[in-house]
This record gives structure tokens, sequence and C-alpha cells, in this order.
């Protein structure tokens, strides 16, 4: 399941990935970004297992990863102390095979998609009869970001207010089915520098920035309930104007850290002047905002748009970060020659200096997606003797 989030920054405990404030995703088609994952349980393996992208990790004692592990096999128990006639798979260690069809590097929120993959995938091995929000409390312990991506649509993740996390979950704003228009083109920006990691980031920030007291205290809040009621009413020009409203603080509370944090680079800004000047000629003509640009921990942009005005954004973007191999997306929007690139009339060309190829170095056509998906046998990582079938 791929991801974009409206960031959660803050940590109030970062042993149970308790929030500062709550949060909303969007999560993104399967068909182009996902993480599949199998598990299985033997009693002839000798130690819970992981590969990930055809390579062996370790699993360390305490951490994230044996977290979740420990924890989808105590809701296992409870389902064997229920039925004592099922087979004891807790008790068994498990091999977890995993593989991401996009680059793990790229700052594409791997680790949400991977560590609520990983806890769909012990659900359905365990048959637990546990709701995605519960299942949510499990994935948060992984990756905070993960508990969203449980569910498919627009999903949100409530803080919550109990010391044990019990209440800090995510719930479904709204299914894929019922605004399917949302589209997204993510712009992968190359970043030659090893950015601030986002967990050691959040916790400089909780500890130094005086803007974010307003920002978790007033304006989330507020924008919490204002984008949900823009995602029920497929309001999109006040979702856009939230999403950049918030994608905006996020990036100057960052830079309110001490020592302070950039995330975005000047490519990334570059597509904020682009955006900015494609949504003001619209407005300009008496229309309304037409796209949304926003940025997660790192350089990488995601424009959110109604399907209609991905060709005039995907040609935008094309314009100003030609592609080496053309842009050819997975929707059919163009012929076989790809994205040329070209503005819309009115486009002041001057907002934005044209990069050379490898500034934008891919780009995605993509769009809300539907939640974690059973897949059948046949498309198992693991082999009968429950190894991977391919490694790297
Ligand atoms: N971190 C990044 N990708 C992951 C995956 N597919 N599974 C678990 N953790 C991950």
């Amino acid at each position: 399941m791929g991801l974009v989030d409206y960031r959660y920054w803050g940590k109030r405990d970062t042993k149970l990935i308790l929030p500062t404030n709550s949060s909303l995703s969007v999560t993104l088609d399967q068909d182009h970004l996902r993480s599949t994952t199998t598990s299985r349980a033997d009693p002839k393996f000798e130690k819970d297992r992981l590969w990930l992208n055809g390579k062996e990790e370790d699993i360390k004692e305490g951490g994230r990863m044996a977290t979740c592990i420990r924890e989808m096999k105590r809701l296992r128990r409870e389902v064997e102390e229920k039925s004592p006639n099922e087979p004891k798979l807790s008790e068994m260690n498990v091999h977890i095979c995993s593989h991401n069809n996009f680059p793990t590097a790229a700052g594409l929120a791997s680790s949400a998609s991977g560590f609520a993959a990983l806890v769909s995938s012990l659900a359905a091995l365990y048959s637990l009869p546990a709701s995605p929000s519960t299942l949510s409390l499990i994935a948060r312990q992984g990756s905070g970001s993960a508990c969203r991506s449980l569910f498919g649509g627009f999903v949100a993740w409530e803080m919550g207010s109990k010391p044990d996390g019990s209440d800090s979950l995510a719930i479904q704003v709204a299914p894929r089915e019922h605004w399917p228009d949302i589209h997204a083109l993510i712009c992968v920006v190359s970043d030659d520098k090893k950015g601030t990691s986002s967990t050691s980031g959040m916790q400089r920030t909780v500890e130094t920035s005086t803007l974010l007291e307003k920002r978790i205290k007033v304006v989330v809040p507020e924008r919490m309930k204002v984008i949900s009621k823009a995602i029920l009413e497929k309001d999109f020009d006040t979702f856009a104007r939230v999403t950049m409203q918030d994608s905006n603080q996020f990036h100057a509370v960052a830079l309110d850290t001490d020592p302070p944090i950039f995330y975005m680079n000047d490519v990334s800004r570059s597509i904020i002047a682009l955006v900015t000047e494609y949504n003001r000629v619209s407005v300009a003509a008496g229309g309304k905002l037409k796209a949304a640009y926003t940025y997660d921990a790192g350089p990488n942009a995601v424009i959110y748009a109604p399907k209609e005005n991905l060709k005039e954004i995907v040609e935008l973007i094309v314009h100003y970060f030609p592609q080496a191999d053309g842009f050819k997306d997975a929707f059919g929007l163009f012929g076989s020659g790809g994205a040329k690139g070209k503005v819309v009339e009115g486009f002041n060309e001057g907002v934005a200096k044209k990069w050379g190829v490898g500034a934008v170095k891919g780009l995605i056509h993509t769009r809300v997606g539907d939640g974690p998906r059973v897949l059948g046998a046949e498309e198992g990582l693991l082999g009968l003797e429950g190894f991977p079938k391919t490694t790297a």
C-alpha cells in the first residue's frame, strides 16, 4: 500500500510511538506503489526471520519489528485460548519475506507501507478477527505512519490521550470509492545528502521549536476538522488550501528546530512556485484551486489534483524538469511519445528556472487507493520450505 501523509510531527512517547497531534493521510493505489509481504509459521523454524527486498535483515531484540511480531503473536494467542482446537501458531517462529516495488531509499514512506503490509500479512496468517483499527495499534509501534495504511482511502490517525497508547489509532474518514477522482503526481527529487532521519528530527523539533506548541494545540486540531469535512464534501478547493498550508507550516516548524532542519531543497521550492502559479492562473480566471503540493520529511513533492487536471500538471512539471526517457504514465494520458512539456495559457514562465534532466529523477502518476489486499498462494514470496523464492 502506498501512502502520503499529512505529517504527524512530534512524538509524546517514542517507544510506543504516540504523536503530539492527530494527522490525516491519503492511501495511494497499490497498482503503482506497494509492499508485498508473505509470512509463514512453522514448528521447524528456529527463530523469527525477515527478508527485505531479497536480503535478510536482523530482527533486533526489543526493536520495532520484534515488537510488532510479538504483539501479533499475542493477538493470535487470544484466539487459541478461546478455541483450543486452533493450531498453536503463536508458539511457532515466523519467516517473513517482503518486497517493495519502489526504491526503499527514495523517501516514499516505505517503512509505513512495509509495516502495514507486515501486520496485514500476520493478521491473515493468524486468522485474526481484529478490525483494521485494532491492527493499526500494532502497526503504529512499527512505524507511526504505518497505522493509517491499514485502511484505503482517506484516513485519520487519532492521537488519543491514554499513556498506554490504546486510543492512538487509525480510522477511515472515507473509502476510495467516495472520492476516486483524487489523483497524485509524485515527483521524486534528487537528494545528494543523507537527510535527518524523521525520528531524530521529530524529537529535536519537540524539544526545541517554540512554534510547535501553537501548531499542535491550535492549528492542527482545527485543520483536522476542516480537511475531514472537505473530504466528505469532495471540496477540492478547501482540501488543497489546507494541504498546502499544513505542508508549509510543517516545514516552518522544521526550520524552527535548533539546529534548523531543511527537508526541502531548491527543486522542491521550484515545484511549489509552479503549483502556486498554476493555481493563480485558474483563480485569476474566476476558477478554483486545481492542484495542491505537499512535502513530507524530504524533498519529494506530491501533487494532488482532480484527475481532469493531471495532464496539464504532468506537462507543466515535464516542461521545467525534463525526463530522461520522456514520461509515460500509467493512465494512458499521453500517446507513445509521452509528455513533451508545456504550460497553460497565461502562465508566467519566470516563476522558476528550467532544470536539467535528473533534477526530478522520476514521476509517478497514481491515485487514491484501497487498503491491504490478501493475495493468492501462487503470489507468495516464500517457498514450500519457508525460505524466499528469490534473494538479492
Ligand atoms: N521498511 C521498508 N520497507 C519495509 C517492508 N517492506 N517491510 C518491513 N519494513 C520495511
